[in-house]
């Protein structure tokens, strides 16, 4: 387990001394709530399916009660997890700094029901309805197999941005333009294999930043990171909001 001797003081600095900081936050973050991360095998009923497959607009198209089966699922699981200290952490951290962003990737709201404000949500948001067909947010699931948009009669699909989909315009330049302007740059509980998310670690970067992550798999790309934290996010990060106490 990381203890605070193990944060690097140049980070330490770097938070204190920084005038805006910016997280990004993937699957890892909410992993110690009991939601599983997109990378490991699923549960019981769900084990045979790999979440790449199941979260496409093909797998949709091809099957929408097997996807709105998964999807309801998957909306029990992350409605009866609670925010852990990581997610505490981070909604804390934000009232330390002059300026925060949090763009996250998760789709499950613990963010936001730990407190967060204006949390960027890079891959939509799990408990919204939106019609397949015309894109319009819809006022919600009413049970049925799979729910049907109110105006154009078309097919509902979870609010949430699929593999081969485009990012919200919205969330993109918002997050783009954070990850530009921050000085410190924390990449948190992800693999850094979906892009664009992954990138605005180099983007920050590029424009001088500090970029660290944590994460207990560090992914140990030297060129995109300045630390790699081996550890849980929620051990690492109420260490990381203590040190500026200290
Ligand atoms: N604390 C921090 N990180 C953790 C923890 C933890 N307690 N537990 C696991 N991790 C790390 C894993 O080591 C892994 O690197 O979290 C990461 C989770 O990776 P993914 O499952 O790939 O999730 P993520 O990076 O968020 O995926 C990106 O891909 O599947 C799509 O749209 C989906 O938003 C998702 C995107």
């Amino acid at each position: 387990m990381t203890s605070i001797r193990d944060i690097p003081d140049a980070l330490i600095a770097a938070l204190r001394d920084a005038r805006h900081v910016c997280v990004l936050t993937g699957a890892g973050v909410s992993a110690e709530s009991g939601v599983p991360t997109f990378r490991e095998a699923q549960d019981g009923l769900w084990a045979k399916y790999r979440a790449e497959e199941l979260a496409t607009p093909e797998a949709f198209l091809a099957d929408p009660v097997l996807i709105w089966r998964w999807y309801r699922w998957r909306r029990e699981l992350v409605a009866e997890a609670q925010p852990n200290s990581g997610h505490l952490a981070i909604a804390k951290l934000a009232d330390r700094v002059p300026r925060f962003t949090l763009v996250t990737q998760n789709v499950d709201n613990l963010h936001q029901r730990a407190g967060s404000s204006n949390v960027i949500e890079f891959h939509g948001n799990i408990f919204e309805d939106r019609c397949f067909a015309d894109g319009s947010l819809q006022a919600g699931d009413d049970g049925t197999a799979v729910p049907t948009c109110s105006e154009c009669g078309g097919n509902l699909r979870p609010g949430v941005v699929w593999f081969g989909e485009a990012i919200p315009e919205r969330a993109l330049n918002e997050s783009c333009a954070a990850a530009a302007d921050c000085d410190l740059f924390l990449s948190i509980g992800t693999s850094s294999l979906v892009y664009p998310a992954a990138g605005l670690a180099d983007l920050a970067k590029q424009n001088g930043a500090m970029v660290a992550e944590i994460n207990p798999n560090p992914t140990m790309n030297a060129a995109r990171f300045d630390f790699s934290l081996a550890g849980n996010s929620g051990v690492i990060l109420p260490e990381l909001l203590n040190s500026l106490s200290l």
